[in-house]
């Protein structure tokens, strides 16, 4: 039992808030001076925990009554985001309808598709020019004036809440920009600040690193330090130069950073993503990511936000190896005591290497290998977002094909960055490092899928094909256990937008081809036209309906992954007490069959034909075959 579910039993006894807030306390204070001390050593560090014990009170405290409420509903309820009525959306706030105003007025567009969860790009502070799409923050808390101001978020998020959205904002808990208020006392010589980060004289100690940390930006900022001339120091920067890491080791850099995330959660935050958490500590001789310190550090903020404001949950942007990102849920006694949600990036990646294959064994292997997540947790699912796709499959699950994996790599970054004159799809080739081979990709969904080409060449065929492929990947992304979510603009199927290329604090990043503006105007016309826009619309508006209608989507750990005996197929199985449904996939461009003995052993025709909720028609088996038509997705009922 994970602490979240004690929480939830001590929460039944009809104490006052206050005495729930001693006991949680109480109940996960023992994690709490574990995980602090094994980063923090006990002797040096006492003064700093007393400092904690001091702090979550106070936090407590201050979080506003309304949402004190809600965390004891939210408690009392079970786990609110695994339910099968969650669908969100990610979105840019600029890019969607102006600033926080604009977007309040869309709630409505929102209900309609269905969207009851979403994730606001950055609207912090940041500096201007290049902010890494507002990835480098300048502050926590302050909302930036092109978005409104805090009173419009305040008032956004009470909106919010009225029509039962959740929200989801950025936590970027690895690293500020260089004008955080503690990067600039760092610069001109506060010692104290510059202990928040990890600076040094000289090139001594960055070069040990180098030897073995990798470059997340190799093409626009190679390396990972910046040499500072007013500070006469380097610092580590990670990411881009501009954004400085945080110094974890140094406790009160922990005791800030908690205060800012409870803050943020006090805004009327339901889900904080955790931005870049593989990164939080950094170790000479490593990779420094994944490292066991990153997880305690994370499992130390979740035991205390858990206990100011357990209404509000975490998500582990962790974008690394399959196995690694289970671990973001936590292990051992931290099982299910670190974040709640996690990103699925590996589906999302194995799904775009289905797609340029036309095969799904990869995907088998994958999935098969990844250990299960704990019941209190979920995924997010989704194909695309904000930014690039990387490459992030397990080398020896690719040999096991009989394939070589640098080959193989190669190949899909052909397939995608139009390196191949067959290919429909149309991305870019992201960050290659001509130095290990390595590149990812961007491009939207639609374009990636070939919309973009087929649209271009007047090809009615390869048009249809692709909004074919387009629905697939949404409707596995629905039909899979977790929380979907569409980037803003796929649900209508947009293109690459080539703007960015004029715009020179954009143009080294060609993840702003996957950052368009919401298009309004098609969206006005979806009603009226029969464009390939509204089809994807429609369709995605229809099984988000049955998503909410059915209880086999909700994530109680009840996925089943079926072998067909077919290369082209994905097939798996939702099931809830008595409730089956199965989806099955063909990601090939030719009708594929499969045998129909087994899904009749799982008894889908024991009550007549099953019906394909997608379709609205019955399935009916003339031969022991199923016939699965290309890019089809069925989600077959049993009844
Ligand atoms: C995350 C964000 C990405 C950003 C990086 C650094 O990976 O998704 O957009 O560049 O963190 O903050």
């Amino acid at each position: 039992m994970n602490q979240a579910s004690l929480h939830r039993l001590l929460s039944q006894k009809g104490k006052d808030s206050k005495e729930l807030f001693d006991l949680r306390l109480a109940t996960n204070l023992t994690l709490i001076q574990k995980q602090f001390f094994s980063l923090y050593p006990e002797e040096r560090h006492e003064k700093n925990f007393k400092k904690l014990l001091q702090l979550l009170p106070k936090l407590y405290l201050e979080r506003p009554e309304a949402l004190r409420n809600q965390d004891l509903q939210r408690l009392k309820s079970g786990n609110w985001y695994q339910s099968e009525k969650l669908v969100g959306m990610q979105l840019y706030v600029e890019h969607f309808n102006k600033d926080l105003k604009g977007l309040q007025e869309k709630i409505p567009y929102f209900k309609k598709l269905g969207v009851n969860f979403l994730h606001l790009m950055p609207i912090t502070t940041r500096p201007k020019g290049e902010s890494d799409g507002g990835y480098a923050v300048n502050s926590y808390l302050e909302v930036d004036k092109k978005y409104g101001s805090k009173k419009d978020l305040l008032e956004l998020t009470s909106a919010l809440r009225k029509n039962g959205i959740y929200l989801m904002l950025d936590f970027v808990v690895n690293h500020t920009s260089n004008e955080f208020s503690w990067a600039k006392k760092a610069i001109k010589g506060d010692k104290k600040y510059q202990n928040y980060y990890y600076t040094y004289e000289d090139f001594t100690i960055p070069a040990e690193f180098e030897k073995t940390l990798p470059e997340v930006f190799p093409e626009t900022s190679p390396g990972n330090f910046t040499y500072i001339p007013e500070m006469e120091k380097w610092v580590m920067t990670v990411f881009n130069s501009y954004q400085w890491d945080l110094n974890y080791t140094n406790p009160e850099v922990f005791l800030e950073m908690l205060a800012n995330l409870v803050k943020l959660t006090d805004l009327g935050v339901d889900v904080v993503r955790f931005d870049a958490l593989a990164f939080l500590w950094k170790k000479i001789g490593t990779i420094s990511q994944n490292l066991p310190e990153a997880h305690n550090l994370i499992s130390l903020f979740r035991m205390c936000l858990q206990v100011v404001a357990p209404g509000s949950i975490l998500l582990a942007e962790a974008i690394v190896a399959p196995t690694n990102i289970v671990k973001y849920f936590g292990e051992g006694e931290k099982r299910g005591n670190e974040c709640e949600v996690a990103y699925n990036a590996s589906l999302m990646a194995l799904l775009w290497n289905s797609i340029a294959t036309k095969k799904t064994q990869l995907l088998y292997k994958s999935l098969m290998h990844v250990p299960p997540k704990p019941k209190d947790c979920t995924w997010i699912n989704y194909i695309r977002c904000h930014d690039d796709i990387g490459l992030g499959y397990e080398n020896h699950l690719i040999q096991e094909l009989g394939w070589n994996s640098e080959m193989h790599r190669k190949f899909l970054l052909d397939y995608y960055c139009q390196r191949l004159d067959w290919s429909p799809a149309k991305g870019i080739l992201f960050m290659y490092n001509p130095k290990t081979g390595d590149g990812r990709i961007t491009g939207s969904a639609a374009s990636l899928l070939g919309l973009e080409k087929a649209i271009a060449t007047k090809n009615d065929d390869l048009i249809k094909e692709s909004v074919n492929k387009i629905i697939m990947l949404h409707g596995i992304t629905l039909a899979f256990e977790g929380i979907p979510l569409i980037y803003a603009g796929d649900e209508i199927g947009t293109l690459n937008d080539y703007s960015f290329q004029n715009d020179a604090s954009k143009k080294g990043d060609s993840r702003w081809v996957n950052r368009p503006r919401q298009d309004w105007e098609t969206i006005s016309k979806l009603e009226k036209e029969d464009s390939p826009q509204s089809a994807i619309f429609r369709t995605l508006q229809k099984l988000i309906k049955i998503r909410k209608e059915n209880t086999v989507f909700a994530d109680h750990n009840n996925l089943e992954i079926y072998h067909t005996g077919n290369d082209h197929i994905l097939s798996l199985e939702r099931t809830h007490d008595d409730k089956r449904l199965l989806v099955i996939c063909n990601f090939d461009e030719n009708p594929q069959v499969i045998d129909s003995s087994w899904i009749k052993k799982l008894g889908y025709f024991s009550n007549g034909e099953p019906m394909d909720l997608v379709s609205a028609e019955k399935i009916a088996l003339n031969s022991a075959l199923l016939e699965v038509m290309p890019y089809q997705m069925l989600w077959l009922m049993k009844s």
